[in-house]
């Protein structure tokens, strides 16, 4: 496929990661479009694993080009350290390219991150705190920073003395926070564009050129569909646009250009931060009980399910097939990789959620309205597990047991997108392709 866009189908941490590293090899570029080091993804090298948060997953490929696109927000001191980290394990980050038009994060965003959390009290949204909201509003308030402003010292300066006017006293009056000047700024970020210049390019033309040429693309998506600032759980959503969409806004190749929209989804649903989540098996400890706490604290245990970028545990639920729906919807998936489908092995019986009901009414669709999802319960279909078989050593579908099949296939059907690949366990072979 000449381009692919990778979107995570649920609220991210659908092991985007793994699938992209699979794939990856098979592309000449690798593009970020959106968001920041919000993501995070750990890479294996050699017997080490590494975190990326905001270098595409690209550079692990000695032929692939990393590209940061237009639509991702760039910290210019995290992506330093990031290259830094990556080239003292021998990975060279010669090849990578980012977008004069992607936007900076700025020390205050970081700021405003935190101190926003802090107002919106027990509504918080439970950001990263990197600082990426911030950022995305001075962006679309047209006073945003972007790469190429840190070429030009007196542009940088004059932006800046701009926005500090405002930004300040915000900071100070209604924050409470400390100030910044226009030299400590340009003091700690003209050295990062000394160092990044060299990688700075016109990502937009170069795609398209290289789609011209023959060469394939993968647009590595962050965050998931129910993420979006859009099309999400607003406003417990990140910034920017995680759906398929926004590949073609967030790095200038038209949505013509794009053949295959692969979802990734994992065989149980999790989420970090706040927001609703009508399959959650609310844990003990923030009010849970019974047979659903028991089961929540199982696919957390079993799946591992600590957040890369913030060590926090993840909220844990049952697969839900109306989310399934709406992500094959609002991004046109063709095809969708199925991950940690061997944490199920855990279960007696595995619960689907095929529909929602709320105040008597019955939703087989994403709900129009936020309310009706804060308070919907799940209707679920209970299929047989396949418990202590361990599938972790099947390497083709064919050798799965017969109720795991009937799992995907029962998926598959509810959500109405084909499986193409499906992930048994974290080691690269333990992948299963029906399709590549
Ligand atoms: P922000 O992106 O830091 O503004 O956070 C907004 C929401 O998105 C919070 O609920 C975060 O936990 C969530 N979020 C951001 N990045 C990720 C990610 O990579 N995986 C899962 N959730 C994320």
């Amino acid at each position: 496929m000449p381009s692919t866009v990778l979107v995570g189908a649920q609220w991210g941490d659908e092991g985007k990661g793994k699938i992209t590293d699979l794939i990856a090899g098979d592309y000449d570029y690798v593009v970020r479009f959106q968001g920041g080091n919000n993501a995070g993804h750990t890479v294996i090298h050699g017997d080490k694993e590494l975190a990326l948060h905001l270098m595409p997953s690209g550079v692990m490929y000695e032929h692939a080009v990393p590209v940061i696109g237009n639509g991702v927000v760039v910290d210019p001191g995290v992506l330093v350290k990031e290259m830094a980290m990556l080239e003292a394990e021998g990975i060279p980050c010669g090849n990578l390219k980012i977008s004069c038009d992607a936007h900076v994060i700025m020390p205050y965003h970081k700021d405003l991150d935190g101190a926003d959390e802090k107002w919106l009290g027990s509504q918080q949204i439970g950001t990263t705190k990197r600082g990426i909201g911030p950022c995305y509003q001075d962006k679309m308030g047209r006073k945003g920073i972007r790469i190429q402003d840190l070429l030009d010292e007196k542009i940088f300066r004059l932006k800046l003395e701009h926005v500090l006017a405002q930004k300040n006293p915000i900071l100070e009056r209604i924050y409470g926070l400390h100030t910044y000047t226009v030299d400590e700024i340009c003091e700690e970020y003209l050295p990062f564009s000394r160092i990044l210049k060299p990688y700075m390019a016109e990502t937009a033309q170069l795609l398209n050129d290289a789609l011209r040429s023959g060469k394939n693309i993968l647009f590595e998506g962050a965050q998931g569909t129910l993420l979006d600032i859009d099309h999400g759980t607003y406003p417990y959503v990140t910034s920017s646009s995680c759906c398929a969409g926004g590949a073609a806004t967030g790095t200038g190749v038209g949505p013509t250009r794009i053949d295959r929209v692969l979802g990734i989804q994992k065989a149980y649903v999790t989420r970090v931060g706040g927001g609703p989540f009508p399959t959650e098996l609310v844990f003990e400890e923030d009010g849970g009980s019974g047979q659903d706490a028991i089961d929540g604290e199982t696919l957390c245990r079993v799946g591992h399910e600590f957040g890369v970028t913030t060590g926090r545990k993840r909220r844990c639920g049952w697969f839900d097939a109306v989310i399934g729906r709406y992500a094959g919807e609002v991004n046109g998936l063709t095809d969708v990789a199925l991950t940690k489908l061997d944490v199920l092995s855990a279960f007696d019986t595995i619960k689907v959620c095929v529909a929602y009901e709320c105040e008597g009414k019955r939703y087989d669709y994403f709900p129009m309205q936020q309310s009706v999802l804060f308070h919907a319960r799940p209707i679920y279909e209970e299929l047989p597990g396949w418990k202590d078989v361990d599938i972790t050593g099947c390497r083709t579908y064919e050798e799965l047991p017969a109720n795991t099949r009937a799992y995907v296939e029962y998926i598959e059907e509810a959500t109405g997108v084909p499986t193409s690949i499906i992930s048994v366990g974290p080691d690269r072979d333990q992948t299963l392709f029906r399709r590549r």
